[in-house]
């Protein structure tokens, strides 16, 4: 089972950025720990950031028959993005939605996500541990 993991716009300042939003976890922490839990579940894992829309789409075309899950945290994109939203849709990998914080519990705005409809599913509002569970989610869909 290979998984994709990708981050988007702002998740590199992990640890220094609104800690009472996000956690005091770096996003190599986070990276850390999802790579420990999938190497118990025999799973392997890649695990990228960019801040540029155009390269989370090109990461996501070129994972068509390398990758059997995506699990993304899109961040700000999420919000914005008919990219994305088309991205995953055109390359029919699953895909699970994570974010660290709960979104729906926040500013309206954060209420509504662009990539929900063409992914699996979506976890937000456990912390570093969404990471976690999105791993596990990736691992179980088909
Ligand atoms: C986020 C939530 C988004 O609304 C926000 O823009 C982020 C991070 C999260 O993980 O909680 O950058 O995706």
């Amino acid at each position: 089972m290979k998984i994709l993991f990708l981050n988007g716009p702002n998740l590199n300042l992990l640890g220094q950025r609104e800690p009472s939003v996000y956690g005091s976890d770096t996003l190599a922490t986070i990276e850390a720990a999802v790579r420990e839990r999938a190497a118990q579940l025999k799973a392997t894992v890649d695990f990228r950031q960019s801040n540029l829309e155009g390269e989370l789409v090109t990461w996501i075309q070129s994972a068509k028959g390398h990758y059997d899950a995506i699990v993304l945290n899109a961040a700000a994109y999420t919000h914005t993005s008919i990219a994305l939203r088309d991205a995953i849709a055109a390359v029919g990998i699953p895909t699970i939605e994570i974010h660290l914080s709960n979104i729906h519990a926040r500013e309206e705005f954060r209420h509504k996500s662009l990539i929900a409809p063409v992914c699996r599913g979506q976890i937000s509002g456990f912390g570093a541990q969404s990471y976690i569970l999105g791993l596990m989610a990736a691992i179980g869909v088909k």
